[in-house]
């Protein structure tokens, strides 16, 4: 595996792969690599001949009082677990080869999607997510990058975004791997203590719940998410939001015979877990 500390080695490396006419595949992560991340590595090599993975914890995706200090940087860990599955580069840049000229650009970007559901809840955060991975499809330049179904909204924006912005890259999405008990697999995880451990896994018990619910009888769908939430609250989570929405675009849910997904996003304690769960709707609501 080629550890890429600079973007002279990445470009070096990708300009031989594409004289080859290999098919490069791009994972952009945040480190503290977990068999979530490694899943969306398989996924890219089944699709192209190399993969790249770059592990980089952007500053401007995270608000002043979220967790960008604690948040747990493992790369030696990370690249040995990269090593093990066959990944052919991890990119490392560092803040000033990503930033170089400082966290505050001059260049807005406010990407689609950002103004609902996480959105509204951390404000600037997928503005941030955005500025990051334009940067990194501008230096890796991959043919295909994949990013988890678990950030569901920030998959659709960045589909749109790169569709906008006819970047030549295809985007693949990779299912959410979860815990035996259904808890999505997330670095946040471990901040859970023993107690909210135990808890965790309702949230997507809760998304199976309300799904089983409004496929099997014709139910009052706001009815049936408000009683979820309670239940939620009395569990102990603190519900930033429960939504269904539209699987493509997440606009709001209007008619019958739609493919949906449901979006929650919840605090146990410090930690704010996220989750969703697509279905087709049969039934009006
Ligand atoms: O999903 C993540 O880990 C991050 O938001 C990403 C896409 C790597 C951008 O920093």
């Amino acid at each position: 595996m080629i550890v890429a500390n600079n973007r002279e080695l990445l470009r070096e490396t990708v300009q031989a792969w594409r004289n080859a006419q290999l098919k490069i595949g791009f994972v952009p992560t945040m480190g503290n690599l977990h068999a979530g991340h490694l899943a969306l590595v398989k996924e890219a090599q089944q699709h192209c001949d190399k993969v790249i993975v770059s592990i980089f914890v952007n500053p401007t995706q995270f608000g002043p009082s979220e967790d960008f200090d604690r948040y747990p940087r493992t790369e030696q860990q990370d690249c040995q677990l990269l090593k093990a599955c066959h990944t052919d580069l991890v990119y490392l840049p560092t803040e000033l080869e990503l930033y170089p000229t400082g966290r505050t650009t001059k260049t807005q970007i406010l990407p689609a999607y950002a103004d609902i559901l996480c959105g509204i809840h951390r404000p600037g955060h997928f503005s941030g997510v955005a500025q990051v991975v334009i940067k990194l499809f501008n230096l890796v330049q991959p043919d295909v990058a994949v990013f988890g179904q678990k950030d569901y909204q920030q998959l659709t924006m960045l589909r749109q975004m790169t569709q906008e912005l006819n970047f030549p890259i295809e985007i693949i999405a990779a299912p959410t791997v979860r815990e035996e008990d259904g808890l999505a697999l997330s670095s946040r995880n471990q901040y859970l203590t023993k107690q909210q451990r135990e808890v965790a896994p309702c949230l997507y018990q809760t998304l199976t719940d309300v799904r089983d619910r409004l496929l099997s009888a014709k139910l009052n769908f706001a009815t049936v998410i408000e009683e979820a939430s309670n239940l939620l609250e009395e569990k102990g989570f603190k519900v930033e939001y429960l939504e269904l929405r539209d699987s493509t675009d997440l606009s709001i849910v209007s008619s019958a015979q739609k493919e949906v997904t449901l979006l929650v996003a919840a605090y146990l304690g410090k930690t704010r877990l996220i989750d969703n769960l697509s279905f087709t709707l049969n039934n009006e609501i």
